[in-house]
C-alpha cells in the first residue's frame, strides 16, 4: 500500500512539474508570437504502431497546451518532432532520409528546432549515429519519458548543443497527460506498458521496456470521462493484452477488465489488441462472449505456421494450439473475425515451414493479414542465428503468400454480402468526397455513400459489393 502511495505523489510531482514548463512555454511562445505576428507552429510525425501513435496523441496535447499551433507543411514549421519505429530496419531508413531533408529545410528556417523520440531513439547505435552524423537535431528523448518534452523543449532555448535525455528502463507511469484525440467519438487507452516476451526477431522489449498494467481504476476513469465527451469506441492498446494485470499488487486478469469496462454507461463498443495466442484464457474468450460492448473480431498473431520456427521465435505456442483457440473463438463467438501478422523468412525457414504458414492461412480463413519480410534487428537473438534466409527467396515466398491470403481475404469479404452491419461512421473518403468510410462490429471496412454529418454516428448498412479488402454498402 505504502509502495503503491509513494508512486503516485511521483506521478503527481512530476506531472505538476510538466504543467509548470508547459507555463513558461506557453509565456515564451505567446512573446514570440506578438514580435512576429504569427502564432509558433509543430508539425509531428508518427510513424510506429498504435502505441506509438497514441504516444503522439499526448505529445500533440502537450505541445497544443503550451501555445503551438499545428503546421501542414514540415519545411514551415517552427518545431518538427519525429516520433519513431524500429521494428524493421525500413522504418529506420525511412527516418533517416527525412531528418537528412530536415537539415535543409533548417537552412531556410535557422530558427527550426527538431526533435526525436520513440522506439528508435532507445538504441544505442542510432545515439551514437545521431551524435555523429546529424548534429542540427536539437532534442533526443525515448519511450520512457515522453512526458518530458515540456521541459526539454524549454532548456533547449537555452542550450546550442543536442539535448540527449535518453533513460534504460521505465520509471513510474505518469498519468492525465494533455492529450489531442484524432476524432471525438473513437479512442485509444493505453491499459499496459512494454512487453516481457522477448520474441527472438522483436525489438519491442528492449525499447519499451518490462511489462507494466495499468490500475483498473485509472482505466476505467479514464474510460469514463472520454465517454463523457462523447466517445463511443475504446481500443485497448498493449503488446500482449492477455497478459493484463499479472503483476498488479491485487492481480486482474484481463477477462475481469474487459467486464468492468463493459460496465460503463454510454460506452458502446471496445476493441483490444493485441493478443499474443499463448495467454489466450478460456475466461477471455467467454468475456468476449459475455460482454455486450466487445466487438466480434480478434487480432491474433501467428507469426508462422510451423511449430520449429515458433520454438525458434520463441513464441510459447504451436501450430495445433493456435488452430484449437481459433477453433474455440470461431464457436463460442458469433460471426467472430480473425486477422494476424506473419513474418516470411525468419532464420532458417525452410520451404516445408513456409507450407505450413499456407496451411494455418488456408484453415483460419483471415478477414485480414499483416505480412512482414523478416528484418534483422541487432541485439535480437534471431539477428545472430545461422541460416539467415537469402533475399530472393524470402520475396519469392512473400509473393506466394499474398497470392494465397487474398482471395482468402475476399471469400470472407464476399460471405457478408447480403448482410446489414453496423458501422461507425469514420471519415469521407480520401478518393471520393460523396463517399464514407467506417467499421462494422468485426472491423470490416465499409465504403457506402452518404454525408459528412453522418460521422461519428453508428448507422446501419446493407453490404452489396465486395472489394476484397473493404466492402460496399447502402444505407439500410
Ligand atoms: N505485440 C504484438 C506485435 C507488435 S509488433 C504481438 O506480439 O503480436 C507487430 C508485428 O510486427 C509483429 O506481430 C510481427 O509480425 C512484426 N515484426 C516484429 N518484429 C519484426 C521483425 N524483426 N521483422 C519483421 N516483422 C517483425
Ligand atoms: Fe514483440 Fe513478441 Fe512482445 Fe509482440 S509479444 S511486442 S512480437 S516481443
Ligand atoms: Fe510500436 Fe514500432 Fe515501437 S511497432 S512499439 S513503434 S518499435
Amino acid at each position: 500500500m505504502r509502495i503503491e502511495n509513494i508512486e503516485q505523489n511521483n506521478n503527481v510531482i512530476e506531472l505538476e512539474k510538466q504543467k509548470e514548463y508547459m507555463q513558461k512555454m506557453k509565456v515564451h511562445l505567446s512573446n514570440l508570437e506578438k514580435k512576429t505576428g504569427r502564432k509558433q507552429t509543430y508539425f509531428l510525425l508518427t510513424t510506429g504502431c498504435q502505441m506509438n501513435a497514441h504516444d503522439s496523441e499526448k505529445l500533440a496535447g502537450m505541445l497544443e497546451t503550451m501555445g503551438f499551433a499545428e503546421s501542414p507543411s514540415e519545411q514551415k514549421a517552427d518545431f518538427v518532432l519525429y516520433n519513431t519505429c524500429c521494428i524493421r530496419e525500413n522504418a529506420e531508413d525511412k527516418i533517416y532520409g527525412r531528418l537528412g531533408r530536415l537539415k535543409y529545410y533548417k537552412k531556410q528556417n535557422p530558427n527550426m528546432k527538431i526533435a526525436i523520440c520513440g522506439c528508435m531513439t532507445q538504441q544505442d547505435v542510432v545515439i551514437e549515429k545521431l551524435q555523429k552524423s546529424y548534429k542540427y537535431v536539437d532534442i533526443v528523448f525515448g519511450t520512457f519519458n515522453l512526458y518530458k518534452l515540456p521541459e526539454l523543449l524549454y532548456e533547449s532555448l537555452e542550450t546550442k548543443d543536442t539535448l540527449f535525455d535518453i533513460w534504460k528502463e521505465e520509471k513510474e507511469i505518469v498519468e492525465n497527460l494533455p492529450t489531442v484525440y484524432k476524432n471525438t467519438f473513437q479512442a485509444s487507452v493505453n491499459i499496459m506498458y512494454g512487453c516481457d516476451n522477448f520474441c527472438a526477431y522483436c525489438i519491442v522489449p528492449y525499447v519499451r521496456g518490462r511489462e507494466r498494467s495499468r490500475k483498473p481504476q485509472e482505466i476505467i476513469q479514464e474510460i469514463q470521462k472520454l465517454v463523457n465527451n462523447g466517445v463511443k469506441e475504446v481500443m485497448l492498446l498493449g503488446q500482449n493484452v492477455n497478459s493484463y494485470g499479472k503483476n498488479l499488487q491485487t492481480p486482474v486478469s484481463f477477462a475481469q477488465l474487459l467486464t468492468q469496462i463493459n460496465e460503463i454507461e454510454g460506452l458502446e463498443r471496445i476493441r483490444f489488441m493485441t493478443s499474443h495466442p499463448k495467454d489466450l484464457s478460456d475466461e477471455l474468450i467467454l468475456a468476449m462472449k459475455e460482454c455486450d460492448k466487445v466487438c466480434n473480431y480478434i487480432h491474433l498473431p501467428i507469426q508462422s505456421g510451423s511449430n520449429r520456427i515458433l520454438k525458434w521465435m520463441n513464441r510459447h505456442y504451436t501450430k495445433e494450439h493456435y488452430l484449437e483457440l481459433v477453433q474455440k473463438l470461431k464457436q463460442s463467438i458469433k460471426d467472430i473475425t480473425i486477422s494476424t501478422d506473419i513474418i516470411v523468412g525468419f532464420p532458417g525457414e525452410t520451404e516445408e515451414d513456409f507450407q505450413q504458414t499456407l496451411d494455418v492461412v488456408r484453415q483460419v480463413q483471415y478477414c485480414t493479414a499483416f505480412t512482414f519480410i523478416y528484418s534483422k534487428r541487432s541485439g535480437t537473438p534471431a539477428a545472430t542465428m545461422e541460416n539467415q534466409i537469402p533475399e530472393d527467396v524470402v520475396k519469392d515466398r512473400f509473393d506466394r503468400l499474398l497470392k494465397v491470403l487474398n482471395p482468402i481475404v475476399a471469400q470472407v469479404h464476399q460471405k457478408q454480402v447480403g448482410k446489414t452491419v453496423n458501422v461507425l461512421v469514420e471519415e469521407v473518403s480520401k478518393q471520393d468526397a460523396a463517399t464514407l468510410t467506417g467499421r462494422a462490429e468485426d472491423n470490416t471496412l465499409v465504403h457506402f455513400k452518404g454525408t459528412k454529418d453522418l460521422i461519428g454516428s453508428i448507422i446501419p448498412i446493407k453490404i452489396i459489393d465486395n472489394k476484397t479488402f473493404y466492402v460496399i454498402g447502402e444505407r439500410a
